[in-house]
């Protein structure tokens, strides 16, 4: 009675198992037949009822089925994981022989291209660029540029004093005292490098900044030849025409001192929020070399004189590519770099 139970269960249970179509509907049938409460299981536990000269041969018919049910679950369980593995295959197939993406080229920084270009025009106008130390000598940074100890003008520039009454150049005009005393009259030089001040850096303030200073002395240099070099600077690296104006500015190194202006480029003069409605917007302070600091490098001011200007290259990146936050430009960040 029981073997004939037995067989039909595990033909049934065969065919369904070939005909599960999927893995899910598979293990159905497993626990169905094989389960706690599986037929299978349940067969099992009718072996109390069988008479005890039978139970061996039903047990042993028993484990045959179960086993024979069990590997048939098996290998038609490797038969879904082939066709998965087959379906992901041909879905995420590789083309090895595509060309790699080629390693990514750097390239110089915004402010070094400004500072390239710039450095070009005036060494085609016939200017030196000088080198100088970012640690300098209070002598070279103040003393020397007409700013004695006690003079108000050095809380214009807030210092990071090193021991030694060294700090840290808050411009680069000391690069010019070193040229004045290095190559003597006449002379024309700038002074390309960084320069730092002690700020509350913001988008607009940073402790390490980009200067070009320059400087010319001759005989009978006037405001007139200050404003052609400038002219021709701003021409050369606004791509355009540019009307400048001189406003007085004070710096102790220079004498007279203006602060020069550009006529706004983007609205041309009548006025808009980027020129804070005025027309003008205030780019480089520049003058004629203070007699005293001719003097105090070793060159007579009454056979000499020069201008002297100073430009923020960092100010002009961010003008030139309308960058907004000063921090953005020694970041190190690839994602603000790559755009130039
Ligand atoms: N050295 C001045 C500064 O960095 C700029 C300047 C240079 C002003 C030359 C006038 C003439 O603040």
């Amino acid at each position: 009675m029981l073997e004939t139970q037995l067989s039909h269960l595990e033909s049934a249970a065969l065919a369904r198992i070939q005909g599960a179509r999927s893995p899910e509907e598979l293990e159905a049938v497993r626990i169905e037949v094989l389960g706690r409460k599986g037929s299978l299981t349940q067969a099992g536990k009718e072996m109390g009822k069988v008479p005890p000269e039978d139970r061996a041969r039903i047990g042993k018919l028993l484990n045959a089925a179960k086993q024979a049910l069990e590997s048939a679950f098996e290998s038609r369980q490797r038969q879904f994981d082939a066709q998965a593995l087959e379906a992901r295959l041909s879905a995420e197939w590789l083309d090895l022989t595509l060309p790699a993406p080629g390693p990514q080229m750097g390239h110089l920084h915004p402010i070094t291209q400004i500072q390239s270009e710039i450095e070009d025009l005036f060494v085609s106008l016939g200017f030196a660029v000088l080198d100088g130390p970012e640690v300098e000598t209070e002598y070279h940074n103040f003393d020397a540029l007409n700013i004695p100890a006690d003079h108000p003008a050095r809380d214009m520039q807030d210092t990071f004093w090193l021991t030694g009454g060294n700090l840290l150049r808050t411009h680069t005009s000391p690069v010019q005292v070193r040229g004045m005393e290095r190559l003597g009259p006449p002379l024309r030089m700038i002074a390309p490098g960084r320069a730092f001040r002690n700020e509350n850096v913001d988008a607009s303030h940073e402790h390490t900044f980009y200067q070009i200073e320059g400087m010319m002395v001759d005989r009978d240099v006037s405001v007139a030849h200050l404003i052609y070099f400038m002219k021709t600077l701003l021409t050369a690296i606004f791509k355009r025409e540019v009307t400048v104006r001189l406003r007085p500015g004070y710096f102790p190194f220079v004498e007279p001192g203006f602060e020069l202006d550009i006529q706004c480029l983007i609205c041309g003069g009548p006025g808009c929020p980027v020129c804070k409605q005025s027309g003008w917007v205030e780019l480089l302070p520049c003058g004629l070399v203070n007699p005293n600091v001719l003097r105090m490098s070793g060159i007579d001011p009454d056979q000499w004189n020069g201008f002297a200007f100073g430009l923020g290259l960092t100010r002009l990146a961010m003008m030139r590519y309308a960058i907004d936050d000063i921090r953005l430009l020694q970041s190190g960040d690839l994602r603000f770099l790559q755009q130039f």
